[in-house]
């Protein structure tokens, strides 16, 4: 199993233009990505740089109705069919926007959730496996992976803590039980470990300043 992930890694690739870096974020609903996008737009934008972020699922016209599709979905979905929306959508957005947006210099796309999040949910947490996953982005341009990502573990009970206080009703997700919670955040953990030169694993359990913090040192390591 290990020998056929490690193939698979082989077909990746990361952008190639100078001084323009692809980041993105993961973690479980909760764990402080889009508080910690915000925070790095503002880290890069004072240091000259162009900065685009975007979410997944969504980011396009086609994407946002993909996301729309799957987080509104009353009935469940067959975790291909779930994967396969996914994709279809992340597709589209490096077509139209990351591509684009990265063949420019001294520019940065900051993604909310991508890849890894696949892996985490239907890989690990639906089951298909992190070789179908791998698998299915083997081929442009699904197969772009990020220059860093930043992985926010946070056990299962702060981000309901965390959700609870957000108090919005809950998604296709969301309303998933605690085994699920608990497979996707070991499938992240798996993740990291497929990917220890990408992925840089944070305990989000601290202070909002705290992350910052440790995110700021390590794009400032990266940058330079
Ligand atoms: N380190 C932190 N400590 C305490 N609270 C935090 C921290 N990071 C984020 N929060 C708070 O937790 C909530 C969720 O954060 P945020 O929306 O950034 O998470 P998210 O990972 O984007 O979640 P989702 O996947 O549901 O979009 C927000 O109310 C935010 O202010
Ligand atoms: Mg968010």
């Amino acid at each position: 199993m290990q020998n056929s992930l490690q193939t698979l890694k082989a077909f990746y690739k990361t952008p190639e233009t100078p001084e323009s870096f692809f980041l993105s974020l993961e973690g479980i609903e909760g764990s402080g990505k889009s508080t910690q996008v915000k925070f790095i737009e503002k880290v890069l934008i004072n240091k000259g740089y162009r900065v685009l972020c975007l979410r997944e699922p969504g980011g396009t016209e086609f994407g946002e109705r993909l996301r729309e599709a799957i987080l509104r979905s009353s009935t469940p979905l067959h975790p291909l069919a779930e994967c396969h929306l996914f994709l279809a959508s992340r597709a589209q957005l490096l077509k139209e926007k990351i591509l684009p947006y990265l063949s420019q210099p001294k520019s940065v796309v900051i993604l909310d959730r991508y890849i890894d999040s696949t892996l985490a949910y239907q890989g690990q947490a639906r089951k298909l496996g992190f070789e179908t996953v791998l698998d299915l982005h083997h081929h442009n341009p699904l197969n772009l992976l990020p220059h860093r990502t930043y992985f926010l573990d946070i056990p299962l009970e702060v981000s309901w803590e965390r959700q609870k206080q957000r108090g919005q009703e809950k998604d296709y997700f969301e309303a998933e039980k605690a085994e699920f919670y608990n497979d996707l955040i070991h499938g992240y953990q798996m993740t990291a470990k497929l990917f220890p030169e990408r992925i840089l694993t944070l305990d989000a359990r601290g202070t909002v300043e705290n992350v910052s913090q440790f995110i700021q040192q390590d794009i400032e390591r990266i940058i330079k």
